[in-house]
């Protein structure tokens, strides 16, 4: 997908730079709820035709398409809201060349002498995800995760973290307090028991190998930050938007509520404060996210086009979601002079069992 471009140093200066050529199937393979890492590919490859160098990939969440406009020579930013997310952009787009190395993966697991460990997932989240052993381990791992001094090495290690929690859990997500499903001694229909069986430890390195795999120098200052993407200072060439999703039904997808646990991780110290207890499953408490509810959502779109209408806009949707298609194609028609739709013939949604549905890009320029 990468090839030479006509770009600009950052001074200004044209130079002809060749991207350095990075194979995009190098993205670790991810479990997130809604990640494109399956159409990241075909998404660029339909912006192709368009002159752009900059790019705010605004819903970044795994970074799958932020590390595919990465791989295409574009001087990428990558923004999510979550803190869990924006390690995991530091690890794989910021980063240019800091890996892991099997001591660092040692020193996480390892308990130091003179650190105080708090065994706070151990008393809050006793039988709710993992069992008591990996509870603590759960708790060691935080606090060294904290420690470690260089912020590339910590957002590798934190993402190596977050992917053997999401690969141990049912269904890889946080909703739901059902331990007992992977301990229960009966015939499975569904789910990986070896998976979740595997040791944090065996998990660990090998997910520690896999974002080493994927660290490289575009060339170009990528950047990872973490904000409300209706906060974030216009002035990209052109603006990736692959907000939550909203069913035709009305349900929408609340990504603070089903990965409350990794962002936990994260927010170690402030954890306690931020928990609602009266819940089984612990969850954070509840912040109303705009973007999952089918009345506000709408007016989010509008203010988000209106934020960024200087930009190329490009938006990842579904066929059957809130706002529909026609009306966001709509909305993209007020502020731009060319509109396309493109729609994918495949099914590339992680964790989707609608079939019906089809993914579509929606393009706006002008
Ligand atoms: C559909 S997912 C993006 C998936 C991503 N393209 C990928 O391939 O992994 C939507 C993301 O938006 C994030 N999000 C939700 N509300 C947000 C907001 N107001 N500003 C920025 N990010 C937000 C969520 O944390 C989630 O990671």
């Amino acid at each position: 997908m990468a090839k030479a471009h006509t770009s600009h140093t950052l001074r200004g200066m044209p130079t002809l730079f060749t991207p350095t050529h990075h194979d995009f199937e190098r993205f670790p393979a991810t479990r997130y709820q809604g990640s494109k890492r399956r159409s990241a590919e075909w998404i660029v490859e339909r912006l192709a035709d368009l002159e752009y160098r900059t790019v705010l990939d605004a819903f970044g969440g795994t970074g799958s398409v932020a590390f595919a406009f990465k791989c295409a020579g574009k001087q990428v930013t990558c923004n999510d809201l979550l803190r869990f997310n924006h390690r995991i952009g530091l690890a794989l787009i910021e980063n240019r060349d800091v890996r892991l190395e099997e001591s660092d993966i040692d020193f996480l697991l390892a308990a130091h002498e003179g650190v105080r460990y708090d065994d706070f997932i151990q008393r809050t989240f006793q039988g709710v995800y993992f069992t008591d052993d990996e509870n603590a381990l759960l708790d060691r791992l935080a606090v060294n995760l904290a420690a470690v001094r260089c912020p590339f090495k910590q957002a590798l290690s934190s993402f190596a973290v977050f992917q053997a929690a999401i690969a141990k859990r049912p269904y890889n997500l946080f909703h739901r307090a059902n331990l007992y499903m992977r301990l229960a001694d009966v015939e499975r229909t569904f789910g990986n028991k070896a998976t979740w069986d595997t040791p944090f430890e065996a998990h660990l390195r090998a997910f520690a190998r896999e974002a080493n795999d994927a660290v490289f120098d575009n060339g170009l200052p990528c950047r990872a930050v973490c904000a409300d993407a209706l906060e974030i200072e216009p002035g990209f060439d052109l603006v990736y938007i692959d907000p939550p999703y909203v069913s035709a039904s009305g349900v929408g997808v609340d990504y603070r509520e089903f990965y409350h646990f990794l962002e936990g991780l994260v927010r170690y110290e402030e954890w306690p404060m931020l928990i609602d207890a009266t819940l089984k499953h612990r969850p954070l408490a509840r912040k109303a996210d705009p973007w999952a509810r089918a009345e506000t959502i709408a007016d989010c779109f509008t203010r988000l086009f209106d934020r960024f209408r200087g930009s190329i806009l490009a938006v990842s949707y579904r066929s059957n979601g809130i706002p529909s298609v026609e009306a966001l194609e709509a909305l993209l028609r007020e502020r731009k002079r060319h509109v396309v739709c493109h729609a994918r013939a495949e099914q590339p949604y992680a964790l989707s069992t609608d079939r019906a549905t089809r993914e579509v890009l929606l393009v706006g320029w002008d």
